[in-house]
């Protein structure tokens, strides 16, 4: 496979054009972000352990029947993904009050839910990420109805499977993010990346009751370096893709 043009620059990754128009080549940096790009820092080793773990979560995720844009993982840095048109929005799944839903609602964070809340915000970063409903999207022609039905389903299947990794790895799934987008030829599928970046994950192995953040909240809020966290997710993962004989594509 041949690395050609950089068609995109973000705020974690780089996105390259390969010799198959169906396939891009992601290149994950070091960059860290938060509040939309108002904080930013340079993270020695963050671009190589995100493009492990999300590797292995679509590993993971594969073998529990959810399918995902992953194609392999080709460096440390790197990996192949089938080339998607993204849909705009923020898929946002939690389990437990936490960031801006505890804040928005004035629950304490940590706070159990009842069910699990599908949100969806806008992908815009002059907006700010607004929040949008169902009937938003449909009216704005961002999706249509039955492509929505979809991405709602498969957010949820995300979810249970994603709760099922992370409870077999001592982890409580809070919250996370995924994007969605659409095949050449129609369908629908799990893009970016799932990620500490992109995740609340807190330790359960700590047991002190205290909030244990292995996840991108350390950054956010100046909590400490996000690295040993993001390695500490890491090392349980391939254990568990080593203990469940997973299949790794790389
Ligand atoms: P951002 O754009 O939010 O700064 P990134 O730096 O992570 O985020 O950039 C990755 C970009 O690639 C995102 O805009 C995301 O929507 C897009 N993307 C993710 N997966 C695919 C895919 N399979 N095909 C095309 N675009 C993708
Ligand atoms: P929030 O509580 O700030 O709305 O975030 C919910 C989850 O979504 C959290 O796990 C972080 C993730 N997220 C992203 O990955 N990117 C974003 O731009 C936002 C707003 C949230």
């Amino acid at each position: 496979m041949q690395k050609l043009d950089k068609l995109y620059e973000g705020k974690a990754k780089k996105l390259y054009a390969t010799d198959d128009p169906d396939v891009l080549w992601v290149e994950y940096m070091n960059q860290a972000t938060a509040g939309n790009g108002a904080k930013k820092a340079q993270i020695e080793g963050k671009g190589e352990l995100n493009n492990q773990i999300t590797s292995v979560i679509f590993d993971l995720l594969k073998a529990r029947g959810i399918d995902s844009h992953f194609v392999k993982r080709i460096s440390d840095t790197e990996q192949l993904v089938r080339k998607m048109d993204m849909y705009p929005l923020e898929i946002i799944m939690r389990n437990t009050a936490a960031g801006s839903f505890a804040k928005r609602y004035g629950v304490e964070e940590g706070t159990a839910l009842n069910k699990p809340i599908l949100e969806f915000c806008v992908k815009s970063d002059e907006l700010g990420d607004p929040f949008i409903n169902d009937d938003g999207i449909v009216a704005l022609g961002i999706a249509s109805e039955e492509e929505l039905d979809e991405i709602s389903r498969q957010a949820r299947a995300v979810n249970d499977a994603l709760k099922d990794i992370f409870s077999k790895i001592d982890v409580q799934l809070v919250d996370f993010k995924i994007e969605e987008g659409k095949t050449g030829d129609g369908r629908i599928l799990l893009a970016d990346e799932i990620t500490p970046d992109t995740c609340r994950l807190w330790d359960l192995k700590d047991g002190s009751g205290q909030i244990e953040h292995l996840d991108k909240d350390l950054f956010r809020r100046d909590l400490g370096n996000i690295i040993p966290a993001y390695e500490e997710i890491y090392g349980r993962l391939v254990k568990l893709a080593e203990t469940e004989g997973v299949e790794r594509a790389e």
